[in-house]
C-alpha cells in the first residue's frame, strides 16, 4: 500500500490574513477621519468624498466586510483543511474567492466614494456588486463544501456546522435583501416598499450581525479555544445545542431595530421577544468557551492568546447582554 500525501494550502491563509490587516487599517482610519469628522466639522475638507456621510459607509463596509470578512476566511481556510484532513478543494477557487472579493472591497469603497448607494445600511453596494458578491460567495461555498465531501476525518466537527450554517444564511439573506431594479448601471430601487422594505432590511442587517459577525467567529472559537488550550471543548453536546439554538433565535430578532415604527405592533414584540431569548445560546456559548478554560487557568496568566480569548469571550458576554436589553421598548425609548 502506497503512502498517501497531501499538503495543506497555507498561502491563500497568509492572503488572507495580509489582506485583513490591510483592509482594517483603511478602514479604522476611516473610521478616525468621521470620528474626528463629528468633533471638527471642517474635516470634510468641503469635497463631497471626504464628507462624513460617504466616508461612514466607506468605514463600516471596509471594517465588516473586507476586516472582518478577510478575518473570516482566513480562519476558516486554515481550520477547515485541518478538520477534514484536506487541502482545500480547489486552489483555483480559492485564488477566485481571494481575488474576487479584493476587487469587490477595492470597486466597492470606489463607488461609496463617488456617491452611488442604495442607502440599505450594511448592503450600500450598487446591483453590480450584488451580484459579484453572490458569485464569489458562490465560489467559496463550492470551495468549503468541495472540502467537505473530499475530507478524510467522517466526523463533522461542531466548528463546520458554524461555517456551513453562515454560508447558508449569508446566502439567503444577501440574495433576498437584494431583489432591486436596476434603472442604470450604478442606479437601483428596492423591489420592497415602504415597511415591507424596512423589515426586509432589518431582518439582512441585523442577520448580517449574526451570520457575518458572529457565527463564523463562534465556529473558530471552537477550533482555536481548545488548541490553544490543549484540551478538549468542555460539552460537545452543549455545542450541538448552542447551534441549533443560536441560528434558530438568532433569525427572528431583526424587528428590535424598528422598535416604535409603522412596523405593526405584534412584529415589534416578536423581535424584542426573540432578542431576550438570544441571551440564552450566546451565554451558553461563551460559557462553552470559558469552561474549556477549566483546569487550565495557570495558563491564561502566561500565554497571551488565551489572554485574547478570555477577553474577547467576556465581552461577547457584555455585549450579547446590552443587545437583548436595548431591544426592550422601555430602554429603548430612552
Ligand atoms: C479605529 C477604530 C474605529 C473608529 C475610530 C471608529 C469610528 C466610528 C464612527 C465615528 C462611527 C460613526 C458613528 C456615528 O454615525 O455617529 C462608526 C460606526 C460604526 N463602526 Fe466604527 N470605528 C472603529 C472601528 C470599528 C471596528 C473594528 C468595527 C467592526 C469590526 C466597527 C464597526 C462599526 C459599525 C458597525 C458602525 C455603525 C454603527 C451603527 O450604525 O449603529 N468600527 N465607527
Amino acid at each position: 500500500m502506497s503512502l498517501e500525501k497531501f499538503s495543506y494550502d497555507n498561502r491563500t491563509v497568509k492572503w488572507f490574513a495580509y489582506a485583513a490587516t490591510f483592509w482594517g487599517l483603511i478602514g479604522m482610519l476611516a473610521g478616525l477621519w468621521i470620528a474626528l469628522a463629528l468633533a471638527y466639522p471642517p474635516m470634510n475638507l468641503g469635497y463631497a468624498p471626504t464628507t462624513f456621510g460617504r466616508l461612514r459607509p466607506v468605514h463600516t463596509n471596509a471594517v465588516v466586510f473586507a476586516f472582518v470578512g478577510n478575518g473570516i476566511f482566513m480562519g476558516v481556510y486554515y481550520s477547515l483543511q485541518r478538520l477534514c484532513k484536506a487541502r482545500m478543494f480547489s486552489d483555483l477557487l480559492s485564488k477566485l474567492h481571494f481575488w474576487g472579493w479584493q476587487a469587490i472591497i477595492a470597486g466597492g469603497a470606489l463607488t461609496l466614494l463617488l456617491g452611488y448607494t442604495t442607502g440599505k445600511e450594511y448592503a450600500e453596494l450598487e446591483w453590480p456588486f450584488d451580484i459579484a458578491i453572490t458569485v464569489v460567495w458562490l465560489i467559496f461555498g463550492a470551495n468549503m463544501l468541495g472540502t467537505i465531501l473530499r475530507r478524510r476525518e467522517m466526523h463533522l466537527y461542531v466548528a463546520i456546522w458554524f461555517y456551513i450554517g453562515t454560508w447558508v444564511a449569508i446566502a439567503m439573506l444577501h440574495i433576498v435583501n437584494s431583489f432591486e431594479l436596476p434603472i442604470s448601471l450604478f442606479k437601483s430601487y428596492s423591489w420592497y416598499a415602504g415597511v415591507q422594505d424596512a423589515l426586509v432590511q432589518w431582518w439582512y442587517g441585523h442577520n448580517a450581525v449574526a451570520f457575518f459577525l458572529t457565527t463564523p467567529y463562534l465556529g473558530l472559537m471552537y477550533y482555536f479555544i481548545p488548541k490553544a488550550a490543549n484540551r478538549p471543548v468542555y460539552s460537545y453536546r452543549w455545542s450541538i445545542i448552542h447551534f441549533w439554538a443560536l441560528i434558530f433565535i438568532y433569525i427572528w430578532a431583526g424587528p428590535h431595530h424598528l422598535l416604535y415604527t409603522a412596523l405593526p405592533e405584534w412584529a415589534q414584540s416578536l423581535g424584542t421577544v426573540f432578542s431576550i431569548m438570544l441571551i440564552a445560546p450566546s451565554w451558553g456559548g461563551m460559557l462553552n468557551g470559558l469552561l474549556t478554560l477549566r483546569g487550565a487557568w495557570d495558563r491564561v496568566r502566561e500565554d497571551a492568546i488565551l489572554k485574547f480569548f478570555v477577553v474577547a469571550l467576556t465581552c461577547y458576554g457584555m455585549a450579547t447582554f446590552e443587545g437583548p436589553m436595548l431591544a426592550l421598548k422601555n430602554v429603548n425609548a430612552v
